[in-house]
């Protein structure tokens, strides 16, 4: 693209978030490992398919940086941290860590506002969103590890059938249908 239609502290700050997409995917994959080697089958999926989420984040802003016709910045990302002490804290620093990327994504949204910059406003709406939905899931995830896993003697059941009301149908047929 011929025309750079970002402003230079635009560009960079897109490409830091590359960075923190790259390795918010680096963080989950090493989850899901640790999680894999603790026997959690459930859990590493989860955090494999998030890594790949992350990945598809990453390329989407790289995308856009191009499409307006910025340079995009591929950097060296850091390790990811020592493994989780268990599957609590490993929830909680999962969560902790979509917080951090939120914030980021508002420091966009901030400066786009303040630039007048409708393209990237627009765009950085969808990773609003997105980060919405991932904070809520993990938080929930958090919310089933305590149901299952505090010493009250009803939540193992709780646990189940809340997961009997995932496949519950939404319609029962009445006497008065028969
Ligand atoms: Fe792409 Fe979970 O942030």
């Amino acid at each position: 693209m011929s025309y750079k239609r970002i402003s230079d502290e635009m560009e960079n700050l897109l490409n830091k978030q590359v960075t923190k997409e790259a390795e918010a995917a680096q963080v989950f994959l090493a989850y899901g490992s640790w999680a894999d080697t603790m026997s959690f089958g459930g859990v590493a999926e989860f955090f494999y398919k998030h890594a790949t989420e992350e990945r598809d984040h990453m390329k989407k802003i790289i995308s856009y940086i191009n499409t307006r016709g910025g340079k995009t910045k591929i950097e060296a990302i850091s390790a990811p941290p020592a493994n989780p002490k268990n599957l609590k804290d490993c929830l909680e620093k999962a969560l902790e860590h979509e917080i951090q990327n939120s914030k980021a994504i508002d420091r966009i949204v901030d400066l786009a506002l303040e630039e007048k910059d409708w393209a990237t406003f627009n765009f950085a709406q969808w990773f609003v969103e997105e980060q919405i939905e991932e904070e809520a899931l993990i938080n929930d995830l958090i919310d089933k590890y305590n149901l299952a896993t505090e010493a009250d003697e009803n939540n193992a059941n709780l646990y189940d059938l809340d997961k009997d009301l995932k496949s519950a149908p939404q319609h029962i047929s009445t006497p008065r249908e028969h």
